[in-house]
């Protein structure tokens, strides 16, 4: 089998030192091929997936310069059939180290679900997806993707501290559109890495949240993640930053809590390591809530999302009907009371209106027939009268 410069067998000769079956990668070239083993079938059908997903890299794929370098990998410019993306590939010294380590499966296997979940996605809130391709040459895995203009950190540095509350608030509505089409999305999309890093503005303004790289989907019958959370530390709430780590969706809450705090102040989360799990969070983080005014809009919906709590933070419904009453100047305190009386209100307005008709149809019938009895017996009268100058 051949795809994107890889060669992928399978090899169920065990060789001396192995008593399962192998899976060899080794390039369509016949240059260093590379060894890993699994002792599942399982992921020997995934490894032949994995090289199965990407699908060669087009000649109308350009890569140019480099945008950003990560631990993992680099974003750069490029263009797909003339129109402008990112591309995101993997550093090439990351896969060595780990075609040398038997850990290529695992970071290919990452990198794959997040281009599978970018590509399963299409929201106005989310970075759309291009395509997953392998560069036969290198035989590294890209994902492309929209090009944005900036992410939200390079963003409030460059109009340094000068966006207006208004502003503040729709970018806040945007992240938290993005999100709630996440976490309702079935099954529901864990984020598990919302920074002011991975949320990025268009050209035209629009925001975006991208870098699915550590989104997970979370089972239906699953309640909590327990795998270690490797986000940024400012974001993550205590439960995440445990050595049991125990979370699930309400940990993006926390996150989205940080980066609200962020956009209000417009200065990046200060926060240090000192007292994570023993200190309110929100004495933890008194110095970055300083700095937000007292009578900003976004502050009660800040601190419900700073609960140590998870179950005392709001679901991503709430925040965003909030966030949308906010921004349309609605008191939220009178919204949360007006909301169950508005509905009575309507309620009660159905039943009065159909009440009055009710009785509106039954008085005309009874005026029908009234008048029915009426004209019958104005003819009946008639006739006699009729009868009687005829008769005299
Ligand atoms: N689609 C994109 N358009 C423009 N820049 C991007 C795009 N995606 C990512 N970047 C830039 O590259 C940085 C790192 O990308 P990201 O996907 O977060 O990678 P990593 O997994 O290394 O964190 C982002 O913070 C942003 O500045
Ligand atoms: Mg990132």
């Amino acid at each position: 089998m051949r795809r994107c410069g890889y060669r992928v067998y399978l090899n169920c000769q065990t060789d001396s030192s192995a008593s399962v079956p192998a899976v060899h990668w080794s390039r369509a070239d016949g240059r260093s091929p590379v060894l890993y083993r699994s002792n599942m079938a399982s992921s020997l059908q995934f490894a032949v997936n994995t090289a199965q997903y990407f699908r060669p890299k087009p000649p109308s794929l350009k890569i140019r310069e480099e945008i950003c370098r990560g631990a993992y990998g680099s974003v750069h410019l490029g263009e797909l059939d003339g129109r402008p993306v990112a591309v995101k590939r993997i550093h090439r010294l990351l896969l060595e180290a780990a075609r040398g380590q038997g850990d290529f499966e695992q970071v290919m296997t990452d990198f794959k679900r997040e281009c599978q979940l970018l590509e399963k996605i299409d929201h106005p809130h989310v970075v759309d997806f291009r395509g997953a391709f392998c560069d036969e040459t290198t035989d590294e895995p890209l994902l492309v993707m929209e090009r944005m203009r900036e992410n939200l950190r390079e963003f409030l540095e460059r109009i340094r501290n000068d966006l207006s509350q208004q502003k503040q608030l729709e970018v806040c509505l945007a992240i938290a559109r993005g999100l709630r089409f996440l976490h309702t999305h079935t099954p529901p999309i864990v984020h598990r890495d919302l920074t002011d890093k991975n949320v990025m503005l268009g050209k035209d303004g629009l925001v975006k949240i991208g870098d699915l790289g550590q989104s997970r989907l979370k089972a239906n019958n699953a309640e909590y993640f327990s795998t270690a959370q490797p986000g940024a530390i400012p974001f993550m709430p205590p439960e995440a930053m445990q050595e049991q780590a125990h979370y699930n969706e309400k940990l993006d809450i926390f996150s989205l809590g940080v980066l609200m705090l962020e956009v209000g102040t417009q200065q990046p989360p200060r926060v240090r390591l000192v007292g994570i799990g023993t200190v309110k969070e929100i004495v933890r983080r008194r110095e970055d809530l300083s700095k937000l005014e007292e009578d900003h809009p976004l502050k009660p919906l800040i601190l419900s999302c700073l609960e140590d709590d998870p179950k005392q933070r709001p679901d991503i419904v709430t925040v965003h009907t909030q966030l949308q009453a906010i921004v349309e100047g609605v008191d939220v305190s009178v919204l949360a009371f007006a909301t169950p009386l508005l509905h009575v209100l309507i309620s009660v307005s159905v039943h009065v209106y159909l009440l009055i008709m009710r009785f509106y149809i039954m008085l005309w019938a009874i005026l029908f027939e009234w008048n029915l009895v009426k004209i019958r017996s104005d003819s009946c009268l008639s006739n006699i009268c009729l009868y009687g100058v005829q008769s005299s």
